[in-house]
Formats: C-alpha cells, sequence, structure tokens
C-alpha cells in the first residue's frame, strides 16, 4: 500500500525569531525540514514526499534535497517534491494534498508532518503507518498533559480547571487513509480542483473529528516534540549534541 507524507514547511517561524523561515533554521547544522523528512524516509514506510515551502523558498529547498557532495544524502531524491504552500498551515497542506491527489493516485495513506516536529523517531512513523494499514482511518501520536491546565479570561482570570486525565498534547506525524483527509479537507471548503483556500486552525485531525469520523490515538514519543520558540530550538540543540 503506497503511502505518501506531506510536510508543511512554509511557515514564517515568527514566534521562533531567528529572521528566517523555520523550516530553513540549521540544527547541528541540518536544515529543520531535512531532519524531518529524513526521519519520514528513514522510517522505510514512507514512499513520497511532498514539501510544501514559501515560494521564495523553492529554489532553495529543492536544492538542499539534492543534496552536496560529502553530505549524507536525505533519501532517494526522486521520492521528495517541493512544491509552494500557502498563507496558513492548512492551505500548505491543502496545495500538497491536492498535488499529491493527482500525482499519486495509488497513495492508500498519507501522513502529515510539520517540519517543527523535526526530531519525530522514525519508529513512531512506522507505528502510525501500520495502525492506518490495520484499519484505523485516522490516528495521531499524543501524550498525557504534566501540568495543570487553567482556563483564563481575556484578563488572565482563571475560569477553570481543566480535568488533565482526559487531555493530550498532540504531536505529528499524523496520519490518514488518504481518501478521508481529501474528503475532510473538502468538507473544510477547500476546493478539489485546487484554487481557494479558507483559512482554519483545526489541525488535520480536526477536520476529520468534525466529519463526526473517529480518530485513533497512539502514544507519541517526546522526541517528536514541535520546535516553535528560541527555548525549543536551545533544547532541540542538546538534544542533537549527546
Ligand atoms: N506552515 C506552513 N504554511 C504556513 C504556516 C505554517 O506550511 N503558511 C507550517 C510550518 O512551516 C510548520 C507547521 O506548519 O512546519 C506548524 O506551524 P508553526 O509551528 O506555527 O510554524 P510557523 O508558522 O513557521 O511559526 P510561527 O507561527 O511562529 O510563525
Ligand atoms: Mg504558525
Amino acid at each position: 500500500m503506497s503511502v505518501l507524507a506531506l510536510v508543511p514547511a512554509a511557515g514564517d517561524g515568527v514566534r521562533l525569531g531567528v529572521g528566517m523561515p523555520k523550516a530553513l533554521v540549521p540544527l547541528g547544522g541540518i536544515p529543520l525540514v531535512v531532519r524531518a523528512v529524513r526521519g519520514l524516509l528513514d522510517s522505510g514506510s514512507v514512499d513520497h514526499v511532498l514539501v510544501a515551502v514559501r515560494e521564495a523558498d523553492v529554489a532553495r529547498v529543492r536544492s538542499l534535497f539534492a543534496g552536496r557532495p560529502g553530505q549524507r544524502p536525505v533519501g532517494d531524491a526522486a521520492r521528495i517534491e517541493v512544491l509552494t504552500g500557502g498563507a496558513d498551515r492548512a492551505s500548505s497542506v491543502a496545495a500538497a494534498l491536492c498535488y499529491g491527489a493527482r500525482q499519486h493516485p495509488e497513495a492508500h495513506t498519507v501522513l502529515v508532518h510539520d517540519a517543527a516536529h523535526a526530531l519525530t523517531p522514525p519508529e513512531l512513523v512506522r507505528i502510525l503507518v501500520t495502525s492506518v494499514a490495520e484499519g484505523a482511518d485516522a490516528v495521531v501520536p499524543v501524550l498525557p498533559v504534566a501540568d495543570t491546565v487553567k482556563e483564563v479570561d481575556a484578563d488572565g482570570r482563571v475560569l477553570g480547571t481543566a480535568d488533565r486525565s482526559a487531555l493530550r498534547t498532540v504531536q505529528t506525524p499524523q496520519a490518514f487513509r488518504m481518501a478521508l483527509l481529501r474528503r475532510a479537507y473538502r468538507e473544510a471548503g477547500f476546493d478539489p480542483e485546487c484554487p481557494g483556500t479558507p483559512s482554519l486552525s483545526a489541525d488535520d485531525a480536526g477536520l476529520v473529528e468534525r466529519l463526526g469520523e473517529p480518530v485513533h490515538t497512539v502514544p507519541g514519543d517526546p522526541l517528536a516534540f514541535k520546535i516553535t520558540t528560541a527555548w525549543d530550538l536551545r533544547v532541540a540543540e542538546l538534544l542533537v549534541a549527546t
């Protein structure tokens, strides 16, 4: 069964504050997007990877994947394609999904994996792909919430305390049967013929939830944490240095 991975990597990285798109920020000398794609291909479970980047970065990212002499190859370059993303994450995923559906109609399973989750272990990718192969139509990796979580109003006054035992944080990749994710994006207003990009705040699984379809979970991995802030990048640097 053919597996396609979509990698939204077209964000500006404002919260990281490095002054360049987050996906291109080096971590131990290797850009985050390269690490994320390498993790997907190292799993041995992914056939094709579509990377969505800012239009201005397409040529630069293509050359990153083409590799340089003396560099460990990211994977078979023929299996990686770089295309232009959209104005928000969902639009970037929708653009890659649309392209993927056209170019890889045989794909049964699709993974959506943020470049920002650059250190996701290949083993987690394998577990997610296996889950879909065994019949789960939507699967996400989750971790329990360690901190107490409070809801606050606009003034910062506490409204209530959440029941932490029922809460999970969600990582990527998120894995889906291709037909289901396509239906979820179509129902969310993304035209199947591609143009038209409504703005959304839900994640990919959130769009499947809106269809009333079940979303399953598997245990996530602390290494699959999202690199959002300078602190996260510092932690990631320490992790790759050890
Ligand atoms: N993303 C994308 N297209 C966008 C915005 C975000 O493909 N228009 C991607 C990012 O590149 C990232 C993932 O979606 O891999 C998750 O987004 P986030 O962590 O918010 O990254 P940025 O949007 O780059 O960061 P910030 O919100 O701090 O600017
Ligand atoms: Mg963002």
